[in-house]
């Protein structure tokens, strides 16, 4: 039993691109206001609300298609804390865009989609509300950045020290030639 084609590239477009809004968010926020500024805030916005819908159907997928088990030799609490990563990782890939659109709510800009789209706004306009969503959106991206190197950690393990194929199941051109 392995991935689907369609997880494996729903979990590389997923990563990729949080990658990029990832660094796109640090390098806007140091800018100064200009209409380049605002410009780069509305791509930041609209990558992350589609990363949230991409997140949306790879979950519905995950649902409908079992991922395959763990490896028989791992311990019980390295199951569980795999788990955890991988509940926490998906938490936090809806709960960061999330977090921005209700920053961007509190602080009374609605976020039009591809400039075409008006969403509805999460909450009305609230300084101090907006501050608290800036806050969480910056603490829940840090707590993603931390998981997502636990996350490579522990594949990097699996490849090169316990020599098992999970990292194999998401990068299958990593399979290595079975000795005869
Ligand atoms: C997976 C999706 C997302 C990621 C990884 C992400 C990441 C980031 C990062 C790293 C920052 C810089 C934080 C700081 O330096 O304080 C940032 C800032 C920001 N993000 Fe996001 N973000 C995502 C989605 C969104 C969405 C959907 C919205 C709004 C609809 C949004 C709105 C903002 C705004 C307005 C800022 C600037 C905050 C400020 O002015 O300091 N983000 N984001």
């Amino acid at each position: 039993m392995t991935y689907t084609k369609t997880a494996i590239s729903l979990h590389w477009l997923i990563a990729l691109s949080i990658a990029i809004v990832f660094g796109v968010g640090i390098y806007m926020h140091e800018l100064p206001l200009s209409p380049h500024k605002l410009q780069i805030y509305a791509y930041h916005k609209w990558a992350g609300i589609t990363i949230f819908l991409l997140v949306l159907f790879r979950l519905m997928w995950r649902h409908l298609h079992s991922p395959p088990p763990f490896p028989e030799t791992m311990l019980q609490w390295e199951k569980q804390i795999a788990h955890l990563v991988h509940f926490l990782l998906y938490f936090l890939m809806l709960a960061i865009p999330m977090s921005g659109w209700l920053m961007s709510s509190a602080a009374g800009y609605p976020v039009v989609l591809f400039g075409m789209i008006p969403l509805p706004d999460l909450v009305s306009k609230n300084k101090e509300l907006s501050d608290i969503f800036k806050q969480v959106h910056f603490l829940l991206n840090m707590s993603l950045f931390l998981l997502v190197f636990l996350h490579i950690a522990a594949a990097v393990k699996h490849h090169f020290i316990v020599k098992d194929d999970v990292l194999v199941q998401m990068l299958p051109f990593l399979k290595r030639e079975k000795k005869s």
